[in-house]
C-alpha cells in the first residue's frame, strides 16, 4: 500500500481496496486507449481490473456510436448485465453499472431512460472525474457527466505506472489528437468527440519515453484525425505530425513508430518525408477514401477528389515504395448509383490494398446524411458490399501471399496458439508465426518468410 494512502484517507483506502472493474471496450483503437486510462484512474482509487463480469462491483461499457448496430449492441449487454445485477444484489453485493464512450456522449440521460440498470454516464471529455463519479454512484445518485470539459483531461489522468505497462506488452496506443472538425455528413465523430484538440509535444514526449522506459518497442499514435495534429515545437516552431515523429524516434529504446487514422487532406510534405527519412516509420498507412466516386465524395463532405486521393499515394509510394495502403470504404450512400459504386471498385483496383474495411452506409440521427434523399436499398447496399469484400479479400491475400520468401523484421509481441510457438509483427501489421527459440517477448528479430495462411506468415530467423 501506497504510504501517502494511508496517512492522507485511510478509512477511504481499506474500504476501497479490493473493488473490482470490469471495462468492456466496443469501438475504435481510441476507446481502447481511453478504457487503460481509465483503468489506471481507477486503480490509483483503489479499484483492480477483472476480466470476470460476475465478479465487479463496477462495470464499465466504454461505447461506440459510428453505426447503428455498434450502439444497438450496448443496449442488449445492457440487458444481460440487468439481470447479473439482480443476481449479485441477491447475494449482498452491489454492482455499480456505467456507460462511457460515444454511446453515452451522443445519448446523454436518455440512456438512463431506455436501461434503468445504469447508473452513471461518462463522456469521453471527462474521464479524469470518473473516479468522482463513481463515488457518487456508490452513494446512490444517478450521474450523467457529458459536458465538453475546460480543463484538460488528459492532464489530469494518471500516467501508467511502470509496472502496469510491462503487463500489457510492447506494443501500445498514445492519443496525441482527439476530436474532429471535418464534419463529413455520414458521421457522429464531430459529436461525439468534440472539436479538434491537439495534445502539448511534452504531454506526448513524456508519455512515450515512460512506455519505452516499461518495455514498450512499438507505439501507434492515435487521434480520429492524427494527422490534423499540431503543436509547438523546439524554438516555438509550428510543428506537425511529421515533425512530431521525427522528435519521437529519438527515444531510446523505441523501434517502431504507427500513426491512425490520417485523412487524406492532411498529409503534408514533412509527413511524407518522414516515410522516406525515418526507419522507424512503419510502411503502413491506413487513410480512409470511402468512396472512388467524385460525386459521392463531394455529398460526403470528404472536400478531395478520387484523382486527389491517387495521386497523393503515389507521392508516399515514390518516396517509399514498400508501403502498405489501408482503407475505409462506406458502400450505399445517399444518392450512390451503380456508375459510383463502379468508380468504388476502379479506385480499389487502381491502389491495390493490403487491408481494407468496408461498412455499409448506417444513417446515423442528427448527420446531415441521415436526412438525405435516395437512400440505397438494403439489397442493393449488401449485393455491392459483397462485390467490394470478394475484391478486397482477393487483395489482402495477394498482399500475404507477396511476403513469402521476403526477409523482414519482426518484433515478438506474445506467445502462440500452439505451445512452442511465439508470434511476432511484421512491417505489415501481419502476426508472424515464430519456434519460441528464435528469442524474447520485445526483441526485434531478422526472419524470413517461408509460408503464408490467409493473414499470418510462417517464418523462420536468418
Ligand atoms: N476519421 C476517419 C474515420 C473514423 S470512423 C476518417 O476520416 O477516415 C471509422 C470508419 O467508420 C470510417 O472511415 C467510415 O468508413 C466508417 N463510418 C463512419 N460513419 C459511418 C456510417 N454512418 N455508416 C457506415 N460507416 C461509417
Ligand atoms: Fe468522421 Fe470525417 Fe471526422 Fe473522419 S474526418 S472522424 S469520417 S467527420
Ligand atoms: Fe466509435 Fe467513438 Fe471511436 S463512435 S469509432 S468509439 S470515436
Amino acid at each position: 500500500m501506497d504510504l501517502n494512502d494511508t496517512l492522507t484517507r485511510p478509512d477511504d483506502a481499506a474500504e476501497t481496496k479490493t473493488r473490482k472493474v470490469f471495462v468492456k471496450t466496443y469501438g475504435c483503437q481510441m476507446n481502447v486507449y481511453d478504457s487503460q486510462r481509465m483503468s489506471d484512474a481507477l486503480m490509483a482509487d483503489g479499484y483492480q481490473p477483472t476480466d470476470a463480469i460476475e465478479d465487479a462491483d463496477l462495470v464499465l461499457l466504454n461505447t461506440c456510436h459510428i453505426r447503428e448496430r455498434a450502439a444497438e449492441k450496448v443496449y442488449s449487454e445492457l440487458g444481460r448485465i440487468r439481470d447479473l445485477k439482480r443476481d449479485r444484489a441477491a447475494q449482498g453485493h452491489e454492482m455499480v453499472v456505467g456507460v462511457t464512450g460515444c454511446v453515452a456522449q451522443a445519448e446523454g440521460d436518455e440512456i438512463l431512460r431506455r436501461a434503468p440498470v445504469v447508473d452513471l454516464v461518462v463522456g469521453p471529455q471527462t474521464y479524469h472525474r470518473l473516479p468522482a463519479v463513481v463515488k457518487k454512484a456508490r452513494a446512490g445518485h444517478k450521474v450523467v457527466e457529458t459536458d465538453y470539459a475546460l480543463e484538460d483531461k488528459f492532464e489530469h489522468l494518471p500516467q501508467p505506472q511502470k509496472t502496469v505497462v510491462r503487463n500489457r506488452g510492447v506494443t501500445a496506443f498514445l492519443t496525441v489528437q482527439e476530436g474532429c472538425d471535418k464534419f463529413c455528413t455520414f458521421c457522429v465523430v464531430p459529436y461525439t468527440r468534440g472539436s479538434e484538440i491537439s495534445r502539448p509535444v511534452a504531454q506526448i514526449v513524456a508519455e512515450a519515453e515512460r512506455l519505452a522506459e516499461g518495455g514498450v518497442r512499438e507505439i501507434t499514435l492515435l487521434g480520429q484525425n492524427v494527422n490534423a495534429w499540431h503543436g509547438e515545437g523546439v524554438g516555438g516552431r509550428e510543428w506537425g505530425l511529421g515533425e512530431l515523429l521525427f522528435r519521437l524516434a529519438e527515444i531510446p529504446g523505441l523501434e517502431r513508430l504507427r500513426y491512425t487514422t490520417s485523412h487524406p487532406r492532411d498529409m503534408d510534405d514533412t509527413l511524407i518525408a518522414a516515410h522516406r527519412d525515418l526507419p522507424a516509420l512503419m510502411p503502413y498507412l491506413h487513410l480512409p477514401v470511402q468512396s472512388g466516386s467524385d460525386r459521392i465524395l463531394k455529398a460526403m463532405n470528404r472536400k478531395h477528389t478520387a484523382d486527389d486521393y491517387l495521386r497523393l499515394i503515389e507521392r508516399i509510394r515514390n518516396v517509399r515504395p514498400d508501403i502498405a495502403m489501408s482503407g475505409d470504404f462506406i458502400i450505399g450512400f445517399p444518392g450512390e448509383s451503380d456508375a459510383d459504386h463502379e468508380a468504388t471498385m476502379k479506385l480499389v483496383r487502381d491502389v491495390g490494398y493490403a487491408q481494407a474495411f468496408s461498412f455499409k452506409y448506417s444513417p446515423r440521427p442528427g448527420t446531415p446524411g441521415a436526412d438525405m434523399k435516395f437512400h440505397v436499398e438494403e439489397r442493393v447496399k449488401d449485393e455491392r458490399l459483397q462485390e467490394l469484400q470478394a475484391l478486397l479479400t482477393n487483395q489482402l491475400e495477394t498482399f500475404t501471399q507477396s511476403r513469402v520468401g521476403m526477409e523482414m523484421d519482426a518484433l515478438i509481441e506474445k506467445p502462440g496458439r500452439q505451445a512452442g510457438q511465439i508470434v511476432g509483427r511484421s512491417p505489415w501489421l501481419q502476426p508472424v508465426i515464430l519456434d519460441e527459440s528464435v528469442g524474447r517477448i520485445g526483441d526485434i528479430v531478422r526472419v524470413k518468410v517461408l509460408s503464408a495462411g490467409r493473414n499470418s506468415l510462417f517464418a523462420e530467423p536468418v
